[in-house]
């Protein structure tokens, strides 16, 4: 399954057999460049970027890294290998081969599984274009252009899927992923988070952290559906988003870290004293934190669904680890509790499993979700600060489902609508915050030197040395 660069679009998937696909797909790559120059990282284009490129689908070595100027980065079509094998393995089709081919019925459901996904790729590269004019560190820089460019070839993995399997329809659908823009009035993004704004390196790395996890349980998910080029298109996707999640939870950590280490030098602990020596102060963190937390679960959708229903027993898109799971992978006896308000109070119910999934995959990232926070609270704690981060209740600040509706703390209670209002400011990240936040960004491009508001990395990109030049500027 190596990767055939010698065409115009790098894939493995045997695209010169295929004439009129090739020639659409050729008429789309010219289109994505051009939304990458006008939405592409601001002021970018003749920077030389050491970044990682996939000359394999290879789990053992897949990446090659080079210097390379982002717009002639080889964004192609890479899919996992084919299992000829595989079977469906859970709903209604349950033990029937696998699809090659999209099954008629079941056609406008994975188009717009397909679309849904294929609008949060670009749409990141939108939120982050102007992080670059801030970064902290050239290896900073490096790692956001690095997601920024796996982003984009994500839109040419469900471009590939559009363009192969749904016809004039499917080509429609590609153009109208490069027409959208996050935040645009008029012709937005599909999901509520990726039209926000990611106007910080915090806002990037908590970005990083929980909205790209909840790209990685999608994947997950749509990785275990019964359409096979689906499931192998999303595989590998995968192993890139890993790297995406890492910078986000690294980045938090040296955030942390450098925070600790000036609280612990100049023995203070007063947000205001923290925020006056030049850094970021863990009470403003934790309200970034309870942001973008709470923004991300909202992505999982209704609490209960009957799309998600329709989606699981068709065979679609799975649950996560589908195949580690020791039900029947039909659900259709099963229960599952969500949360609901009853005499003002927030309790739980029995539903139906398969109307509920949209909240066993929302509580399966919850709990993956808990582990790094896990891991930024053991910063502090060996820096011998009192200070704990904390993940807020899953009712918090929802706006998606029957949550949406009511005022709950961080800590889960139900509150009023003059409660919420006299305590958001404690809660979400403000305008104060943001501009304190946006004051301390300043652009370090010299190598080896980082922000005063973060620490190093422990190893660099590649097991590169400290002072590597990530980003030659020209
Ligand atoms: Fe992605
Ligand atoms: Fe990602």
């Amino acid at each position: 399954m190596s990767i055939d660069y010698s065409q115009k679009i790098p894939n493995n998937v045997n695209l010169s057999d295929d004439r009129a696909l090739q020639r659409a797909l050729e008429h789309w790559q010219p289109a994505f460049l051009d939304w990458w120059r006008d939405m592409g990282p601001d002021g970018s284009h003749s920077f030389d970027v050491y970044l990682r490129t996939a000359v394999s689908v290879d789990p053992s070595g897949w990446a090659h890294f080079d210097h390379v100027k982002m717009p002639d980065y080889r964004w192609g079509i890479f899919l996992q290998p084919a299992d000829p094998e595989r079977r469906i393995h859970f709903g209604e089709h349950k033990g029937e081969a696998a699809w090659q081919d999209v099954p008629g019925e079941h056609r406008a459901n994975l188009r717009r599984i397909i679309v849904t996904q294929g609008d949060t790729e670009p749409a990141s590269v939108e939120q982050q274009r102007h992080l670059g004019l801030t970064a902290p560190s050239l290896y900073d820089l490096r790692n956001l252009f690095q997601v920024n460019v796996e982003e984009g070839r994500h839109l040419w993995a469900m471009v590939y899927l559009l363009h192969r399997y749904f016809g004039r329809d499917g080509r429609e659908e590609a153009e109208a992923l490069l027409e959208r823009r996050s935040g645009d009035q008029d012709n937005p993004r599909i999901l509520g988070a990726f039209n926000e704004r990611t106007p910080d390196w915090l806002a990037f790395f908590m970005f990083t952290y929980f909205t790209d996890r909840d790209g990685k349980f999608q994947l997950c998910a749509l990785a275990e559906s019964g359409f096979d080029p689906l499931a192998r298109t999303t595989r590998f996707m995968l192993t890139e988003e890993a790297h995406h999640m890492f910078v986000g939870e690294s980045g938090v950590s040296r955030v942390l870290q450098r925070t600790c280490e000036v609280m612990r030098e100049r023995g203070i602990e007063d947000p205001a004293e923290v925020r006056a020596a030049g850094v970021i102060d863990l009470e403003t963190i934790q309200r970034y934190l309870n942001f973008h937390y709470s923004v991300t679960i909202d992505l999982f959708g209704a609490d209960q669904s009957s799309n998600a229903a329709t989606f699981y027993s068709a065979g679609l898109k799975g649950r996560f680890e589908e195949g580690k799971r020791a039900d029947d992978h039909v659900l259709k006896s099963d229960v599952y509790r969500v949360l609901e308000v009853r005499d003002g109070h927030l309790g739980e119910r029995e539903v139906p499993m398969l109307n509920a999934l949209n909240e066993v995959l929302r509580d399966d990232y919850i709990k993956d979700s808990l582990g790094g926070v896990a891991r930024w609270n053991k910063v502090i704690e060996k820096a011998g600060i009192a200070f704990r981060l904390t993940v807020p209740h899953k009712a918090f600040n929802r706006k998606i489902g029957t949550l949406a509706n009511v005022h709950v703390s961080p800590e889960g209670q139900l509150i009023s609508e003059a409660e919420w209002q006299a305590n958001e400011r404690k809660w979400l990240a403000t305008d104060e915050d943001r501009a304190f936040v946006a004051s301390l960004m300043g652009r370090v491009v010299e190598p080896g030197k980082y922000a005063n508001w973060i620490a190093p990395p422990a190893v660099g990109i590649n097991r590169q040395p400290m002072d590597f030049e990530y980003v030659r500027f020209n």
